[in-house]
């Protein structure tokens, strides 16, 4: 049975981040970087959705979207989100919160141009969040992004980027037997982070 307790973490927690997502990538079969993300309008009207992380630092976690999406709006508008890890085979899910940032272009660029062809069209051709009269529209679509940009050469498009969350806190969960769960969090304060138990 796997435990988590203040001795065996590491203080720093992209460091201890890093270490479960490595084992999330032994172990897992499906897309151990896919999480949720919890986004909110204005109002405080709350949404969520699972998006791929692309990579992280101390900078902060990374996704790409289409930047004219629904939670690409919400974020424009109130750029905080709250990210979701959930690793069943493993009984550890991992909470991040914090403010958001729009990745520069050349980053955004650098990561579109390792995408396969197909969805790069993709990404063109999907106006996302958007309503469509069809499928045949979305297809369509697609027939005349690919006569616009023959061959292999598709470029970022203009309405298209990467976020980056800046976590202000984590907390790493570790399911445990008769629900009593191990909860660690770590909340920024100053260039530290203070550790704190919270109940199950
Ligand atoms: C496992 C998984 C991974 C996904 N990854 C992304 C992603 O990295 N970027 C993205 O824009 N949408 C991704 N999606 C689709 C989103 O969940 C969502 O449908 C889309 O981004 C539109 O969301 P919005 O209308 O709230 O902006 C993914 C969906 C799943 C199920």
């Amino acid at each position: 049975m796997r435990s988590l307790n203040e001795q065996e973490v590491d203080r720093n927690p992209f460091v201890q981040f890093q270490h479960w997502f490595d084992e999330a990538v032994r172990v897992e079969t499906i897309e151990p970087n896919a999480m949720v993300l919890a986004t909110s309008s204005p109002g405080g009207l709350p949404s969520a959705r699972m998006v791929l992380l692309k990579g992280f630092d101390e900078l902060g976690f990374l996704f790409f979207t289409n930047a004219e999406s629904r939670k690409a709006e919400e974020l424009h508008r109130n750029p905080h989100a709250a990210l979701l890890f959930y690793w069943g085979e493993l009984s550890r899910q991992v909470r991040i919160e914090g403010e958001v940032e729009a990745a520069s272009r050349d980053e955004s660029e650098e990561y579109f141009s390792t995408r396969p062809l197909e969805s790069r069209i993709g990404a063109w051709a999907s106006k996302q969040s958007s309503v469509i009269p069809g499928r045949e529209y979305l297809e369509e679509r697609v027939t005349r992004i690919k006569q616009q940009f023959p061959g292999n050469d598709v470029p970022l498009p203009p309405f298209w980027g990467g976020f980056r969350v800046k976590p202000a806190a984590f907390e790493f969960w570790q399911g445990r037997e008769n629900r009593l769960h191990d909860r660690l969090r770590y909340s920024r304060q100053g260039e530290g982070w203070v550790l704190e138990r919270l109940s199950p």
